[in-house]
């Protein structure tokens, strides 16, 4: 292995930045020369391709986001596209190409190695924790940590006013997000896509507990309520009168910030991993982290949807809020 190229693709995830470090550091260390390709599969189709050295990525473990820009690419599913894409990586004479995304980068990989045989390896960068064949990907803990301390300052308010707060957090059809930080920040209740939403049964739930304590939160995935947030909101507000309710959609806060260091650590790692599984002649699959030991998963498992998320979890949060 003597040229590898690296770029990250779909949303950005609070450690992209430290795995993109740990990738080029990794083949600096081993004398192999590396390329960024600037925003995701669209730059590697526009021949957006920047060498890359030690120095290049000082300063960034850090950072949120992703220096090398991403891109979620609709050009890449044509045939045209991805042709492109194959004569501009052996234009670089690239022998191996690391993928830092999510399951649409990796279905992409995927489509790709059907045209292509140059070896993709993925890191799994995603807020979402919804690849299979790794216990966290980059930027989950970041994530939930930014939702955990913003659902403590809505508390301050609800518990001021007596509310009762539905507040939506990121996930797209994943409840992993709702599910960690609604036991971190002590909700009343969590909806995630995962576990149905009872209606009547949070309800009941909402009523009984307004005798005990003044503020409520409710947690509402993405697509984890029946309809959007504010319908739900306001199909409460007809049976439960009494509460003064506010929604509040944290939205894009959950993407961005500095890592945590779990984060910083398990996507260098990762990175680090990825650069030694090339070397070491393995290809289409995303390295991930189960136990706390380097796993790798073939990207067609890696992608598969999860219908059901910790039920254990599930059980003990039904129990711990009342
Ligand atoms: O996949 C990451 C994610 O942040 C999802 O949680 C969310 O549904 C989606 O991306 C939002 O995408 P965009 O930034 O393109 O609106």
């Amino acid at each position: 292995m003597k040229k590898i190229a690296v770029f990250t693709s779909g949303g950005d995830s609070p450690g992209m930045n430290a795995c993109i470090r740990a990738v080029v550091r990794t083949c600096v260390f081993h004398k192999i020369e590396v390329m960024g390709i600037l925003h995701g599969y669209d730059g590697m189709i526009r021949d957006e391709f920047i060498s890359m050295n030690a120095k290049s990525v000082s300063g960034i473990i850090q950072r949120g986001g992703t220096i090398l820009k991403t891109a979620r690419s609709s050009e890449f599913l044509t045939q045209e596209g991805m042709q492109k894409a194959k004569a501009n990586l052996e234009k670089h004479g690239i022998e191996g190409v690391i993928a830092i995304g999510g399951d649409g980068t990796f279905k992409g990989a995927l489509e790709f190695g059907t045209l292509c045989s140059i070896p993709f390896v993925g890191c799994p960068g995603t807020i979402d924790n919804d690849l299979i064949g790794t216990d966290f990907t980059i930027g989950y803990d970041t994530a939930i940590n930014t939702v955990v301390e913003a659902v403590d300052k809505i508390r301050d308010t609800a518990e001021s006013h007596d509310r009762l707060f539905f507040v939506e957090v990121m996930g797209r059809d994943a409840g992993l997000i709702a599910l960690r930080s609604g036991i971190g920040s002590g909700a009343e209740a969590i909806l995630i896509s995962e576990a149905k939403t009872d209606f009547e049964k949070l309800i009941q739930h909402l009523k009984e507990g307004r005798k005990d304590k003044s503020s409520k939160i409710v947690i509402v995935s993405e697509q984890g309520g029946t309809g959007s947030v504010l319908q739900l909101s306001e199909k409460v507000k007809k049976e439960l009168p009494f509460y003064d309710i506010r929604v509040s959609v944290l939205g894009h806060i959950q993407r961005g910030g500095n890592p945590t260091c779990m984060d910083r650590v398990n996507s260098s790692r990762m990175g680090f991993s990825a650069v030694e599984a090339l070397m070491a002649g393995k290809k289409q699959v995303m390295i991930g982290i189960i136990n706390n030991k380097i796993a790798y998963t073939p990207f067609e498992n890696a992608v598969k949807h999860l219908d059901e998320i910790h039920p254990d979890l599930q059980r003990m949060m039904r129990v711990l809020a009342v």
